[in-house]
């Protein structure tokens, strides 16, 4: 059954010049708009400094439309000449956005639209505090329908800043108007986990101390900064990935059953693996950074080296961390997790090796050593997960090898949909489960909070590779090691 069609509304994008809007949002909105999914009547109005009118933004718009190959000329040309719309922000005062206030009226009563009104902060961190205060100066957020407001990452920069934007936050909207964007959470596979584990008695009754050994999380990118260095070298693996993407994940591998499937239900489940999650010890952390290498046969440079990093730079492009969840369920069971640009492949997957059979007559012969079993959620790509478990090879002398029982997405659904879609569509029918709450987003800065002010020194990894010898240290120390991709 398909979701059902959004009411009609005015989608205002803030940052309507910027990358993100161009490359990622609107060529989703294209592939929203031509499944019906943004339907005819809603408008999209790209709010941004830059002097451009109407024409002008479609002009730019069916350009990065054509880069990003999202449909044929004529249905891209169609898409917006009928959808998209533009104001320019002359200044960021008061009175700036007065009259985009006014423009938008205006919009609204030409168009017979209802006065729903969504507003999108595709923007750099630093702006979102003078935007949403312009928003609020012109009661924009009192729109005559319902008012959303979605907030992409970053979420702060440290704990501060976070409880700073949420404090703006609520000033002027009700939490359920606050769509704080994971693209993560947007994945068939991240929503995924909570099926895997609540559907399956098989799968959630192994799911704890007594049959898991450690976990592992990875979220491995081939990728290097791919022109964010400003950005990137402010922010750090931590910052980027660890504090947002990578905990989403540890925070539904880790949770409780909640009460229904309610949005409140999960994220309170969420909030408390937050809590559980004991102060992280500086000895169980490694931060990284790439170093010059080769990768698929052409030389990389690094970090250091890249254009718009200072030569100096201390940031991490990789980070391993050792975490202990001190509750019921997992007590004991490390939880290892890692993430950084310039590895061997991209990869993320969640790894939970189950504990070895309390007595092996096969290893106690001295002859066979059989391998933990494994379940593995294979995030991205080739989404879908895969069992490891051993197998006696057929023969009269018993030898034991592993197997794998798999399931892959794409065999039995073809192509999933792009996170950023099912985010929207989830933003436009107000379902705001798959986001995150205030106190999820504090209590995960809490979290790093005292690794963001006292880092540990940074170690070096050569591109291509899987990070810092420390990285392998920091896991096999406790007699693990991290699986094979
Ligand atoms: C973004 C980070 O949030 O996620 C990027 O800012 C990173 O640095 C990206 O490359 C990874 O997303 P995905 O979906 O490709 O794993």
């Amino acid at each position: 059954m398909g979701s059902p069609a959004p009411p009609r509304h005015l989608f205002v994008v803030f940052g309507a010049t910027g990358d993100l809007f161009q490359r990622k949002l609107l060529p989703t909105m294209f592939r929203l708009s031509a499944q019906g999914k943004f339907p005819p009547g809603c408008l999209l109005l790209g709010v941004a400094r830059h002097p451009l009118d109407d024409a002008g933004f479609r002009a730019l718009a069916l350009a990065s439309l054509r880069a990003a190959k999202a449909g044929t000329d004529e249905e891209l040309q169609r898409f917006c000449d009928s959808t998209l719309l533009y104001h320019r922000l002359s200044e960021e005062s008061a009175a700036g956005y007065g009259v985009l206030r006014s423009h938008i009226e205006q919009i609204e009563a030409s168009h017979l639209l209802d006065g729903n009104r969504l507003f999108y902060l595709a923007l750099p961190l630093d702006a979102f505090t003078p935007t949403l205060t312009g928003i609020g100066q012109a009661g924009l957020n009192k729109a005559p329908g319902w008012t959303r407001v979605v907030i992409e990452k970053p979420f702060g920069r440290d704990l501060a800043s976070a409880q700073a934007l949420n404090r703006l936050l609520r000033g002027m909207f009700e939490e359920s108007q606050i769509y704080r964007i994971d693209h993560y959470l947007g994945k068939e596979t991240v929503q995924n986990l909570l099926v895997f584990r609540f559907a399956n008695m098989f799968v959630e009754s192994m799911w704890t101390r007594d049959r898991i050994e450690h976990v592992e999380i990875t979220v491995a990118e081939k990728l290097g900064l791919e022109g964010r260095a400003q950005y990137y070298d402010d922010s750090g693996a931590l910052r980027d990935m660890v504090q947002n993407h990578v905990t989403q994940l540890l925070t539904l591998v880790g949770m409780e059953p909640p009460a229904t499937k309610d949005e409140d239900a999960i994220r309170n489940e969420k909030v408390k693996v937050l809590r559980s999650i004991v102060r992280i010890d500086p000895s169980d952390v490694v931060r990284g950074q790439y170093t010059a290498g080769t990768v698929d046969g052409a030389a990389v440079l690094g970090y250091r080296q890249e254009p718009g990093i200072p030569p100096t730079s201390t940031t991490e492009t990789f980070v391993a961390l050792r975490l202990k969840i001190a509750n019921w369920r997992w007590q004991n069971v490390p939880f290892f997790v890692r993430t950084g640009k310039r590895l061997p492949a991209k990869a993320s997957r969640v790894v939970l090796t189950l504990r070895a059979p309390p007595v092996s007559f096969f290893q106690a012969e001295g002859e066979y050593e059989a391998s933990p079993d494994r379940i593995t959620i294979l995030v991205q790509p080739d989404e879908g997960f895969e069992i490891a478990f051993e197998v006696k090879v057929p023969g009269r002398e018993i030898r034991v090898q592993t197997q794998r029982m798999k399931f892959h997405y794409a065999d039995v659904f073809g192509e999933l949909p792009d996170g950023y879609e099912t985010l929207l569509i989830d933003v436009m029918l107000g379902d705001p489960t798959l986001f995150v709450r205030a106190d999820e987003v504090e209590e995960s800065w809490r979290l790093y909070a005292p690794l963001l002010e006292n880092p540990p020194p940074v170690v070096f990894y050569a591109a291509n590779t899987w990070g810092p010898e420390e990285a392998q240290t920091l896991v096999e120390q406790w007699g693990h090691r991290w699986n094979p991709p």
